[in-house]
């Protein structure tokens, strides 16, 4: 996988299209909605929101925040024209040098492959989260699925492999009590609470 710039820039000369290439079922986003046990009120943070897929779902929740972080401005700026809402706040930058704090929960939604250095997002995640906080990295299909779409060699210079659920999980054990696993042809979710303090 290459750096983190040719990431943004495979994912800013597509941002235009986004919307129409992608296609996720609003019943599986629901139901990873439900799995986060979002309420009323809540700061979220959508890591890797791209244009907002997650966005309709989760201001249905009623949020206090949320907010989206992501490497290509261009991703974000369709985001920001489809969501100029007050209560979402849209960031254009590398979520490891993002520098909030204190959410409820922190959703990675369809991107986790994009990310060459986990440990590093791992930790950067715990940051973000308050004790009691919840992640969520999650996809709406199977990992072979999404490992078939990574195949062509133009896209995995900005993918890495996605391995099972549990596999991927062992990073996640180091930082939280990870409490939810599902790993079928149809979803894929690696979800736990932060336990502890600073
Ligand atoms: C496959 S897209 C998914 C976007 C959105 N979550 C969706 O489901 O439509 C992956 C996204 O991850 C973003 N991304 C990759 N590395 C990132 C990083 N280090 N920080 C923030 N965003 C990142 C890319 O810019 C891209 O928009």
């Amino acid at each position: 996988m290459d750096d983190v710039q040719h990431v943004k820039e495979y994912f800013d000369c597509r941002a235009e299209q986004w919307d129409q290439i992608c296609h996720h079922d609003p019943a599986k986003l629901e139901a990873l909605a439900t799995l986060a046990d979002i309420q009323p009120d809540q700061n979220i943070l959508d890591i890797a929101c791209g244009t907002g897929a997650m966005f309709d779902v989760l201001l249905r929740r009623k949020p206090h925040r949320l907010v989206g972080v992501d490497l290509s401005d261009r991703m974000i700026s369709v985001a920001r024209q489809k969501y100029p809402l007050p209560n979402v706040e849209l960031f254009a930058q590398d979520i490891l040098e993002f520098s909030q704090t204190g959410f409820d929960t922190a959703f990675i939604y369809s991107a986790y492959p994009h990310f060459s250095n986990k440990i590093a997002l791992c930790k950067k995640v715990w940051e973000c989260l308050k004790t009691g906080g919840r992640f969520l990295v999650a996809h709406s299909e199977g990992r072979k699925t999404i490992d078939a779409r990574h195949q062509s060699p133009q896209v995995q210079r900005v993918s890495t492999h996605l391995g099972t659920a549990e596999q991927e999980a062992r990073i996640w054990k180091e930082q939280f009590d990870v409490d939810i696993l599902i790993d079928t042809p149809f979803l894929y979710v690696i979800s736990g609470v932060k336990t502890t303090g600073l």
